[in-house]
């Protein structure tokens, strides 16, 4: 293993904030624990850059209650000159961001500008894979199955063509945060308006009525599937907030509970929706198989939830890639990109 100095962002002031630095705790520990240099940088929910290692050095991982957080109101932020000075002494940064600003291309783009090689997805792919709207065209154009949607823009008028239940989201968040599952009319008008607060951009989402598995896929240009996972939410009506992130209201099995043909058609298609999207260095697709067998897309994650005990990390570690192992080759595929990537003339 060559030992590197990575920059680890983590924070941010998406509503997941706390998801992040949850994540940022395991990355940070496992990468030194590899022998790297690791310096973590914190953006906090106001979009304000420092060196402050303290949090992710705290043990304590309280994830589970935090609010969703409002939109953002503050001016926005650039990094200041320690900041700025320690990012430029890297090898390598590693955005652990989830949701807007970090998972959408907005850090991606700071890093390309500043020509610092960074893990996972380009900026293209970042801001492709946070707009469930925009994802799902690109999806379709290219034939690979996913969940029928409308989307509702503010101001349109709001219908919903499918029936009941039916799903309302953000077209732009994540961890299920101004989801909801409609079960009549008054239900759906409460959730058009929630998802709204959140963007201004919506999806009603024809309800999908089977199981619910996971994907992790690794690599640049040769990117390889784990085993598929199951997802079975013992509380919640379905994989919500809480069910993320509360103690024991989530059962991940892996392998599936499906057919062999089933896996392998969902980890093909896995592969196809990250060549498709153009991802680079991971991603976590989730899916889901319908009621009749078919296997659905239902969207794509360029930075998933990443601790030790995450979707990704148990899918790898399932399919025998270590955490700490895991985290190395991210790193790797990154410095292989940016050296690809370095030699093109513009
Ligand atoms: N069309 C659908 N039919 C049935 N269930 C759905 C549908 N869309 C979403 N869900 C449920 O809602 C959950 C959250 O949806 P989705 O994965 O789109 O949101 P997210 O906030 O982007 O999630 P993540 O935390 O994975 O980024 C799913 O895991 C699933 O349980
Ligand atoms: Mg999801």
């Amino acid at each position: 293993m060559t030992r590197r100095r990575i920059a680890v962002i983590f924070g941010g002031c998406s509503s997941e904030h706390e998801i992040s630095v949850a994540s940022a705790r395991g990355v940070v520990a496992a990468l030194r624990e590899l022998g790297h240099d690791v310096v973590p940088v914190e953006i906090d929910r106001d979009g304000g850059w420092s060196l402050e290692s303290g949090i992710v050095d705290e043990l304590e991982t309280a994830v589970a209650d935090a609010p969703p957080l409002p939109a953002r109101t503050t001016a926005s932020r650039l990094p200041d000159r320690a900041v700025a000075g320690a990012l430029a002494d890297v090898d390598v940064v590693f955005p652990v961001l989830h949701g807007p600003f970090g998972e959408d291309g907005t850090v991606q783009g700071l890093l390309e500008l500043a020509g610092v090689p960074y893990v996972g997805a380009g900026v293209a792919a970042s801001a492709l894979c946070m707009d469930k709207d925009l994802f799902k065209r690109v999806l379709r154009d290219q034939r690979i199955p996913v969940t029928r949607n409308i989307t509702l823009r503010v101001g349109n008028p709001v219908a919903n063509p499918f029936g009941y239940p039916v799903f309302v989201k953000p077209a732009r968040l994540g961890s299920s945060v101004g989801i909801s599952k409609a079960h009549d009319e008054a239900e759906f008008e409460a959730a058009v308006a929630l998802a709204f607060t959140h963007d201004d951009k919506v999806l009603v989402e024809e309800f999908v009525d089977g199981i619910e598995i996971e994907v992790g896929v690794f690599g640049n240009r040769t990117p390889q599937a784990s085993l598929v996972g199951e997802i079975v939410v013992t509380r919640a009506e379905w994989y919500d907030y809480d069910a993320k992130y509360d103690e024991g209201e989530m059962e991940l099995i892996v392998p599936a509970r499906i057919t062999p043909e089933q896996a392998e058609r969902a980890q093909a298609i896995a592969v196809q929706a990250f060549v498709a999207s153009e991802c680079e260095g991971m991603a976590r697709v989730d899916l889901f198989i319908r009621a009749d067998g078919e296997v659905l897309v239902n969207e794509l994650n360029t930075i998933p939830g990443f601790t030790g005990t995450s979707v990704y990390a148990k899918l790898f570690e399932a399919s025998g890639v270590a955490y700490a192992e895991l985290l190395d080759g991210l790193v790797e595929l990154a410095l292989d990109r940016h050296e690809r990537r370095s030699s093109l003339r513009y």
